[in-house]
């Protein structure tokens, strides 16, 4: 099947057009798919129709999906898909995560083997806002000045779903409890600041403001600097694209590569989406300079 890539962003993100994911894709056809997605780090596939069990079978394609730890969120049949949602059970509690990260993230990095790449599917959008915005961090990196390169290189930073909590927690949705069980499950983690990406040989930035807390061997202080300066510079406007979203879109990013961020919209209106999570390995040194 032909396809095409087309590019969305300045630097990164495509759109690709002409293909069907609801049915299984060749052998050959999932690696075009593939390379494609991992080059522009976010890829779009436009106007699917894909049921749970499809959009499943297209993840897993790419490696075991991640059942997440907010199991009030989970599809009932379909572990493996978290509902991010603003919709209500009639007893007024939430169907799935209102409020899935409006502070840059990349997804799972708190895990010693963080999320390689995220599937996210629109049922319901709303007429405005609640965009998907992404960070290139091949780019930040690639052009972080001398001073701060030299900080990063061959150093390890710590991250956490809960440490950064309080300032990640948004006016309008909160963040649901976490409760006993879950946060038991969850543990601080080091990972390489610089990461290399096994599939594609790239290097990117690998730190972000919703789970990165500290820097491994340096004094708070300084650490906290440090990681304000390298947030400060991997979301300026020329790293950054605005995913605005059409109904049925299935949007796909490299937690590996870029970091993201949801940005609020008007709460009358639903938004209602379908997340699938697909495991990696844990991050791996890159060959710095
Ligand atoms: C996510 C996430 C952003 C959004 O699903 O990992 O961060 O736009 N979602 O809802
Ligand atoms: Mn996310």
């Amino acid at each position: 099947m032909a396809f095409e890539v087309n590019r969305l962003g300045d630097r990164f993100a495509a759109e690709i057009v002409g293909i069907d994911l609801s049915r299984p894709l060749s052998d050959e056809e999932f690696a075009a798919v593939r390379e494609a997605w991992f080059d522009a780090g976010v890829a779009v596939f436009r106007d699917q129709h894909l049921t749970p069990a499809e959009q499943v079978a297209f993840s897993r394609r790419f490696g075991k999906p991640i059942v997440h730890v907010m199991s009030q969120f989970l599809l009932p049949g379909h572990p493996e898909i978290l509902l991010l949602s603003n919709k209500r059970h009639p007893d007024g509690t939430p169907v799935g995560f209102e409020d899935a990260g409006r502070y840059w993230h990349s997804d799972i990095s708190y895990d010693e083997r963080p999320a390689m790449g995220s599937h996210l599917y629109a049922v319901d959008i709303p007429p405005a806002g609640g965009d998907t915005v992404f960070a290139d961090m091949r780019h930040a990196l690639a052009t972080l000045p001398d001073d701060l390169r030299r900080r990063v290189d061959g150093r390890w930073a710590r991250h956490s779903y809960t440490r950064n909590w309080r300032r990640n927690e948004t006016v309008e949705g909160g963040r649901p409890a976490v409760s006993a069980e879950q946060r038991d499950r969850l543990r601080e983690v080091s990972h390489p600041m610089v990461r290399g990406n096994e599939d594609t040989g790239e290097e990117a930035l690998f730190v972000n403001p919703g789970f990165t807390f500290a820097v491994e061997d340096m004094d708070e202080a300084e650490g906290e600097a440090l990681l304000a300066a390298l947030f400060e510079h991997s979301t300026r406007e020329a790293f950054v694209y605005t995913h605005r979203w059409r109904p049925r879109d299935l949007l796909c990013w490299d937690n590996r590569t870029v970091m993201h961020r949801a940005t609020s919209y008007d709460p009358a209106h639903t938004r209602h989406m379908h997340r699938t999570t697909i495991a990696g390995g844990r991050p791996v040194q890159a060959a710095y300079r």
